[in-house]
């Protein structure tokens, strides 16, 4: 038995491999290295959706696909819910989705891939008591995902840095809210379901709720003269650094890499507060010569949810917000991999092993008792 299906493979899949002792990441059959800097996010939602709709989509028409596709899911924002939202944009973007009808046509696939960017700034501004903006199907899926939020068109380091942001987390393997996705497809149920089920997996803090945590260590270390020795005080308590170490990969993350070369191009645009990347920077620099002191058998690289941080807060996201963003990326990815498990999987059906008490009960003795 495997707690957790540790090292169970429980699907096959054309869509991501990922390969943690290498510290490679392959979407769509390119490596991450690639797709970031050669591709747009529509054109990997095109290669990602092929696996299900390779008639209906390819790299060239797919941005205007899901530029119609925007205005046609933004008819739902009427029903976001105000007081959800100011609970949890990441509820009342997730209750708006529920709206999207049950299918598995490309349509529906489309209007999934794009409800988070049109869904969630619609939720942040409502919770602010600010009016939703609609979207406009002359922009790009990230200038218009940011302009929905802001309400002001993005710089061109500023879209392409939401842009490598949502193509670099669009699919990472058979992750947990993925595996939820697949359940939930192999059943025969539509894609509004399975994606529904994914963003449940998706909200815990030990799967997408990270990246919130590192800003508030970078809060707490306050310049970057206090890193060493906060962080130092901090691993003395034996607690652990936000932002480092990841169960897969034993070398660098290569989202990590993408990310933060999508941030350097931030702050040479000047889109990014300085204080708070000096801060950064000394916490990275700091925290891993500690951590090789720490843990000198255990390879502890900065995680991608460090540069996520950093990113959506300079994107202006609030922090509450990250999950939902994280989602306007990995949406894609789960429409895909529901598609795939439905096409060529079988219901997941796996067995429990019973630990339970085995009680022999006499006859008529619940009479008696
Ligand atoms: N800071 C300090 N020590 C650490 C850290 C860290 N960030 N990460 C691991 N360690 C230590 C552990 O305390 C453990 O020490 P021990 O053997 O004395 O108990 C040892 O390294 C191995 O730890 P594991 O828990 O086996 O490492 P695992 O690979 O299972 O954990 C995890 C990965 C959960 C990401 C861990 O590195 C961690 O907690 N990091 C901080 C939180 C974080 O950044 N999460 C986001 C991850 S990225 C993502 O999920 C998309």
């Amino acid at each position: 038995m495997k707690i957790g299906l540790d090292d169970v493979i429980a699907a096959e899949t054309r869509l991501s491999e990922v390969d943690g002792a290498a510290g490679k990441l392959t979407i769509a059959s390119y490596p991450l290295e690639i797709l970031s800097q050669q591709f747009s996010f529509e054109q990997v939602c095109a290669m990602l959706l092929q696996v299900g709709y390779a008639q209906e989509l390819d790299t060239t028409t797919i941005g205007f696909k899901m530029a119609a596709a925007r205005p046609r899911v933004a008819r739902y924002i009427d029903h976001i819910d105000q007081q959800l939202a100011r609970h949890s944009v990441v509820d009342a973007m997730r209750a708006a989705i529920a709206y999207i009808p049950d299918a598995d046509d490309v349509t529906t696939a489309l209007d999934l891939a794009v409800a988070p960017a049109v869904f969630l700034p619609a939720a942040i501004r409502l919770s602010a008591d600010q009016a939703a903006i609609p979207p406009d199907a002359s922009l790009s899926h990230a200038a218009d995902m940011y302009r929905m939020l802001h309400g002001e068109m993005p710089s061109a380091a500023q879209e392409k840095a939401l842009d490598t942001y949502l193509l670099t987390v669009s699919d990472h393997g058979l992750n947990a809210s993925t595996f939820a996705a697949r359940v939930v497809a192999s059943t025969g149920a539509g894609l509004t379901s399975s994606v529904l089920a994914a963003l449940g997996a998706l909200k815990g803090p030990l799967h997408g709720g990270a990246p919130g945590p590192v800003l508030d260590m970078l809060d707490a270390v306050r310049s970057p003269e206090n890193a060493q020795e906060w962080l130092s005080a901090a691993l003395a308590r034996g607690e652990r650094l936000m932002g480092f170490g990841h169960r897969i990969y034993r070398v660098r993350d290569p989202r990590a890499d993408a990310l933060s070369a999508a941030l350097s191009t931030l702050q040479a645009a000047g889109d990014i507060d300085q204080a708070r990347s000096a801060v950064a920077t000394a916490v990275e620099r700091e925290a891993l010569a500690l951590l090789k002191q720490h843990k000198p058998d255990r390879p502890l690289h900065t995680n991608v949810e460090f540069f996520t941080a950093l990113l959506l807060e300079a994107l202006g996201f609030p922090r509450s917000a990250f999950t939902g963003v994280f989602a306007a990326g990995r949406t894609v990815g789960w429409v895909a991999h529901a598609r795939e498990q439905a096409l060529h999987g079988r219901l997941i059906r796996p067995q429990s092993h019973y630990v339970g008490e085995r009680r022999q009960v006499a006859d008529n003795e619940w009479l008696a008792a």
